[in-house]
C-alpha cells in the first residue's frame, strides 16, 4: 500500500529554531504527536520567472517515497502547509541529543587537508573516489539490516544511484553526512531531495517530452552533476561510485532497481493530488522514472 499523501497545517509563530544550511527558508519544530524527533519545515521556494511554487515539496516527498521502495535510507517527509505556503517537513534524521551531523565537505576535509569544503559549484576534490577514502572508518546507516561486510560507501554509492533513478541534481558535499555518536560514526540517512524529478520544468514541455521519446531522452541525458569533479551525468556519476563499491553492493543495487515495478511507481506518483502536480507532471514524472531506470539497467547489462 503506498503512502497517502497527508499535509499537515502550521501556523505561522509554530517554527522554532532556524536551520542556518542550505537556502531555502526552513526552521526546525517539535511535533510531539510524531514522536520525539523534530522535524524541519521547509517551504518550497516561488518560481522567479512567474511567481508560481516550484514543485520541491512533491519532489521531495515523492523522492522519499521512491528511496523506501529502492532500500536507500531516508529522512521521512510529510508534505505540509504553513498557512497558505506549501512545504514539506522532514524528520531528523539525528535519533536523539547525542547525536551530530558531519556534513560532507567537513568528512573529506578531515581526510583530505587540501580540500576546500567553501567550493559552492563544481569542486576539483570531490570525486567518488575521494568519498569512499574518506567514509573508510564509517559503518554504514543505523536500523537497517544491511548484508554481512557493506560499508558506508556501499551505501552511498546506492545514494547516487537513486539520485540518477529520480534525476536528482544536488549531492553536493552539504547534502550527506556522517552521524557522529560519542565515538561511533556512521553514515547518515540521505536528505534534502527537492532538487530533483525535473521539478523545474514547464508543463508545456513536459507535454512535447511526453509526445516525443527522443526528446524526453535527450533531456533525461542531460541530466548532470554540477559539484562533482567534471560536471559528470547522473549515470555516469552512479556509475563510477557503483565501480568503486563491492561487488556485492554492486549487485544489490541493481537487483533492487530492478524490482521497482511501473505500477509500483505510478501507485507513489498518483498520491499526490492534481491541485499540487497536474496531470501531464504525473505522467511526466512516471515516464521519466521508467527511463530512467532502463538507462541504468541497460547501462549495466552492457558492462
Ligand atoms: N532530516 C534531517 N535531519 C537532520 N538534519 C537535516 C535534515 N534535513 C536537513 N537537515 C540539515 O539542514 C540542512 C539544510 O537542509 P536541506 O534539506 O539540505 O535544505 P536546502 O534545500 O536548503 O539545502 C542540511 O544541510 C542538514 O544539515
Ligand atoms: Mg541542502
Amino acid at each position: 500500500m503506498p503512502t497517502a499523501w497527508e499535509s499537515l497545517h502550521f501556523m505561522r509563530g509554530a517554527a522554532e529554531a532556524d536551520e542556518p544550511m542550505g537556502s531555502k527558508e526552513k526552521w526546525w519544530v517539535e511535533l510531539p504527536m510524531l514522536g520525539e524527533r523534530p522535524w524541519l519545515l521547509k517551504l518550497a521556494r516561488l518560481d522567479e520567472r512567474d511567481g508560481t511554487v516550484s514543485g520541491e515539496d512533491w519532489a521531495e516527498w515523492t523522492v522519499h517515497q521512491l528511496a523506501e521502495q529502492l532500500g536507500v535510507p531516508s529522512a521521512t517527509i510529510r508534505p505540509a502547509m504553513l498557512e497558505n505556503r506549501r512545504a514539506i517537513i522532514s524528520r531528523s534524521v539525528l535519533r536523539d541529543d547525542f547525536e551530530y551531523l558531519d556534513h560532507g565537505n567537513s568528512v573529506l576535509s578531515a581526510r583530505f587537508p587540501g580540500y576546500d569544503q567553501s567550493v559552492q559549484g563544481e569542486n576539483p576534490g570531490y570525486t567518488p573516489f575521494a568519498v569512499r577514502h574518506a567514509l573508510a572508518e564509517v559503518a554504514p546507516p543505523a536500523d537497517n539490516d544491511w548484508p554481512a561486510g557493506f560499508t558506508a560507501f556501499d551505501v552511498w554509492a546506492g545514494y547516487l544511484l537513486m539520485d540518477a533513478w529520480t534525476a536528482g541534481r544536488d549531492r553536493h558535499h552539504e547534502n550527506w553526512a556522517v552521524v557522529l555518536r560519542a565515538d561511533e560514526r556512521r553514515l547518515a540517512p540521505s536528505f534534502d531531495h527537492g532538487n530533483a524529478l525535473g521539478f523545474q520544468e514547464r508543463d508545456e514541455r513536459r507535454v512535447r517530452m511526453l509526445a516525443d521519446e527522443a526528446h524526453l531522452m535527450r533531456w533525461a541525458e542531460r541530466g548532470a552533476s554540477r559539484h562533482f569533479v567534471g560536471q559528470p551525468k547522473l549515470t555516469d556519476l552512479a556509475w563510477s561510485a557503483l565501480n568503486l563499491a563491492s561487488r556485492q553492493a554492486r549487485r544489490f543495487w541493481v537487483e533492487r532497481l530492478d524490482e521497482i515495478s511501473e505500477d509500483a511507481v505510478r501507485s507513489v506518483v498518483s498520491q499526490v493530488p492534481r491541485g499540487i502536480m497536474s496531470e501531464v507532471t504525473h505522467r511526466f514524472v512516471v515516464q521519466l522514472l521508467v527511463t530512467n531506470r532502463r538507462r541504468l539497467l541497460d547501462g549495466y547489462s552492457s558492462t
